[in-house]
């Protein structure tokens, strides 16, 4: 079956994925592809709309990000400039853009100057907006009038008659917001688009689609790892073809603490899905011994999955296909205008898997973000614990245990780790950030216990507030909480003396500490 489209043209802003969220929560089926994506793909898409995202360039720059040349002549729907878009078409369009005195970073006041805008159909005459760009729009293309301002600022234009839109502020963002009213007005009444993308028929087309794919008699593997994405994507894939789908869990001694038993359990009993457990524990430790650089941890710790994983599938027979989790952000081409992006921290935790096996892939979640996943789980019966469940690395506990691994510090971090899920829990906090952890740091440090001096270690906890893990901020925890976990750390875990509360953001830090 076919979606209403909207396309997004990528320029490189950090709030495209951001614009595309905004739109699906609508409703509406939307897609990113690059500003460099042929004119003649775009047409053939068939889009009720095309959004031309932000970017960090200025249009008058000479290697600056461009849309096709008659971009405007062919494309045969309503165009909506976003900040960076809204200052190229005007451009292309004979309009003028001049650099600001100023940069225009951070809240504003829109003013509104002509009611029958459909733009702005039920909106106040003035509303707060968020801006940040360095150029503004001077002359308007021939045929374009202004609509509102900030201030003495061009800020949204129109060509009604040609269906063509720019915003200089960010509707997407949370600081407009008035933005997702904004958003409508173009998707419902300019674009005209109904909103034919639910939950509910996601998972009937994916389900068909999985059960075409296969047929009658392949068989299929599936790597479980107690997350959100790989438990739906499997409970989805069971739905099309139920038993020929194979699921592994693999316990890698890595996990949170009765991980490995509860959700087998749940995996069997509540989702009745064909599932295998392999508690590989010793054989992780084992590759694990000695070794204190992260990256080789993490190494170490995906070829031993490789290694486990692969020999459990040989005992199936007849597999062709492997599910995996895989969510949209992951596939998106991205648009690198900063030039390529380094390798921080080696994330793949299966990766070379299908390669190696020589299996075709299933990805039903490819298309998805996170926040989505988490709706078709819920749709899918999926009980709250596993779609509300916080992000948790592949390599696990290893890259919360700096320094080298050994089962005793493992278990030492999972009863902290324990403690402090359940106080989040109990405080009603732990669905209010995005992620929260313990860490094991290789240091002691001296304290004192009744009449005795004590030289034990020192645990760091970490919470962060995020919405898809690429930026965070560490999460404003309410004293009474970090008291009240602090004091039952370390009264009730022997070894540790010390919690202390990391107050770090990605960037300059990242989530996890390895
Ligand atoms: P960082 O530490 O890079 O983490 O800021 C960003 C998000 O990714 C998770 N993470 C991983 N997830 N395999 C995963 O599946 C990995 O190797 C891995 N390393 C980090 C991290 O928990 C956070 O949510």
């Amino acid at each position: 079956m076919h979606h209403e489209l909207i396309l997004i043209l990528d320029f490189g802003s950090q709030y495209t994925q951001l614009i595309a969220r905004r739109v699906r929560e609508q409703g509406v089926y939307c897609e990113i592809v690059p500003f460099h994506y042929a004119l003649e793909k775009i047409l053939e898409k068939n889009p009720k709309g095309v959004i031309l995202s932000g970017g960090p360039n200025s249009v008058y720059e000479a290697d600056a990000p461009q849309v096709a040349e008659d971009f405007y002549a062919q494309i045969n729907a309503p165009v909506l400039g976003i900040c960076y878009g809204m200052q190229l078409l005007a451009k292309d369009l004979r309009g003028a853009v001049s650099p600001s005195e100023k940069r225009e970073y951070g809240r504003a006041k829109l003013k509104i100057l002509i009611g029958e805008t459909v733009m702005f159909e039920g909106l106040p005459r003035s509303l707060d907006v968020w801006m940040s760009h360095g150029d503004h729009v001077t002359r308007l293309p021939a045929g374009f009038r202004t609509t509102a301002t900030t201030g003495d600022v061009i800020t949204a234009i129109e060509n009604a008659e040609r269906r063509i839109f720019g915003l200089q502020f960010h509707p997407e963002v949370a600081h407009t917001p008035l933005g997702k009213e904004i958003l409508r007005n173009f998707l419902f009444e300019i674009c005209r688009c109904r909103g034919d993308w639910t939950a509910r028929q996601f998972i009937a087309e994916e389900v068909e689609k999985i059960r075409c794919l296969v047929g009658e008699t392949d068989n299929v593997v599936c790597g479980l790892s107690g997350g959100v994405d790989s438990t739906v994507a499997a409970v989805l894939v069971h739905e099309a073809i139920g038993i020929r789908q194979t699921c592994v869990f693999v316990n890698n001694g890595l996990l949170r603490s009765d991980e490995y038993e509860d959700t087998l359990k749940l995996y069997k009993e509540k989702l009745h899905l064909n599932v295998r457990g392999v508690d590989a524990s010793h054989e992780f430790y084992a590759v694990l011994k000695g070794i204190a650089d992260p990256e080789l941890k993490r190494k170490a710790i995906g070829r031993k999955f490789i290694e486990v994983f692969d020999a459990e599938a040989k005992k199936i027979g007849g597999v062709k296909y492997l599910v995996q989790g895989t969510l949209y952000p992951d596939v998106i081409e991205s648009v690198s205008l900063r030039g390529s992006s380094v390798t921080i921290k080696s994330h793949h935790n299966v990766g070379g898997l299908p390669e190696k096996m020589n299996l075709k892939l299933i990805e039903p979640l490819r298309e998805l973000f996170k926040d989505e996943v988490r709706l078709i789980g819920k749709d899918l019966n999926i009980p709250d614990e596993i779609t509300q469940r916080h992000p948790f690395p592949g390599p696990g506990l290893a890259v919360r245990i700096l320094g080298d691994i050994t089962e005793e510090k493992v278990k030492l971090l999972q009863k902290v780790d324990r403690l402090y899920i359940e106080e989040l829990r109990r405080f009603k906090l732990y669905t209010k950030v995005w992620q929260a952890f313990a860490v094991l740091l290789p240091i002691q440090s001296v304290g004192v216990m009744g009449d005795f001096r004590t030289y034990e270690k020192t645990v760091a906890l970490r919470a962060v507030t995020s919405t898809d893990g690429m930026t965070a901020d560490w999460a404003r925890l309410p004293h009474d909480f970090l008291q009240a976990i602090s004091s039952r750390i370390t009264s009730e875990i022997r070894g540790v003396n010390r919690v202390v509360y990391d107050i770090s953001s990605k960037p300059p830090s990242t989530i996890e500490w390895e």
